[in-house]
């Protein structure tokens, strides 16, 4: 088990256009946990995550994956795209097959993975992501929320050590990114490292473990995210709005009778029970 699965050590990365888009940043993410990285349109989200499987090379400073610093030879991004998945903000830069099923078997297929672990694999996972109704449908005639889903499908089905994933809830209903949410954390419970974006800070909030916030290519703050989210400088730099369960939490606080409760609430029910037992005080 290593520490940190994954680093970036002081990259710079700019488009051919000139855009320096990745400024010196540096980060480490730890093994097993759920890590969430928030910043405004144009912070450099996608273009980190895409340095983490090779597709980006940083002009300078370096990637390592489990200590190894990346090479970017043939053999090192292959085991490197086997062990890091990465689900694109954009699900037609991703689904390329005929079919749904097609699509979502195409990694296990190249794995070689034996016939009947594949099927039986595949069906687990379409029937979790809600694509299983959807398997014979034309990639392209799906709307672009059944689109995210099965580009999901289509990495958590390799089981990677590592999934990546780029604003995956954007454009889902709410009940289904409940649902991806909840997928995720399954496969964090079984030992897999989740690394995602998102612009739903209540989303972040109440999942990640820790929180890294980019802004104009650079780490600008990191932590728990009751550090990162309660610390209005950050917010403030990084154009963020709190979230609405701190909001509410801090607004209760001004009642002195509110000061019992050490922990902080990071969910909907969490704050609910607060007011709830505030109420029963009350009373
Ligand atoms: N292919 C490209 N050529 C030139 N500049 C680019 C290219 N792709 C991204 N950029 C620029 O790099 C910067 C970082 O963009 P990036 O897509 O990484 O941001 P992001 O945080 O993912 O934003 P969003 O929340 O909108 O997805 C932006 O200024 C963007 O305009
Ligand atoms: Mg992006």
């Amino acid at each position: 088990m290593f520490q940190y699965i994954l680093e970036a050590k002081k990259i710079e990365f700019s488009y051919l256009d000139g855009t320096k888009a990745i400024k010196d940043l540096s980060l480490k993410i730890p093994q097993g946990k759920k890590i969430a990285v928030v910043g405004n349109n144009g912070a450099g989200k996608t273009t980190l995550f895409l340095h983490f499987n090779g597709v980006h090379r940083p002009q300078k400073g370096e990637i390592l994956f489990k200590g190894e610093k990346l090479s970017y030879n043939k053999t090192q991004l292959k085991t490197l795209r086997k062990n890091i998945g990465i689900v694109f903000q954009d699900p037609d830069n991703q689904l390329f097959s005929a079919s749904v099923y097609q699509d979502i078997s195409f990694g296990p297929v190249n794995l070689g993975w034996p016939e009947n672990k594949i099927r039986a694999k595949i069906e687990k996972v379409m029937k979790q992501t809600g694509t299983w109704d959807l398997r014979d449908k034309p990639t392209h005639s799906l709307s672009h929320g059944q689109k995210k889903r099965v580009a999901i499908a289509g990495i958590l089905v390799m089981e990677p050590e590592i999934i990546i994933l780029d604003e995956p809830t954007a454009g889902l209903d709410p009940i289904y990114t409940g649902q991806i949410m909840k997928l995720l954390d399954d496969f964090n419970k079984n030992g897999t490292t989740i690394v995602l974006s998102s612009h739903n800070i209540d989303e972040i909030y109440a999942w990640a473990d820790y929180v890294f916030v980019i802004n104009a290519g650079e780490i600008i703050a990191q932590g728990l995210p009751e550090e990162v989210f309660r610390n209005e400088n950050i917010l403030k730099k990084a154009n963020l709005i709190k979230p609405w369960v701190l909001e509410i939490f801090d607004e209760l606080m001004g009642n002195t009778e509110i000061a019992e409760y050490t922990k902080i609430p990071r969910t909907r029910e969490e704050i609910i029970n607060i007011i709830r037992n505030l109420h029963s005080t009350c009373n």
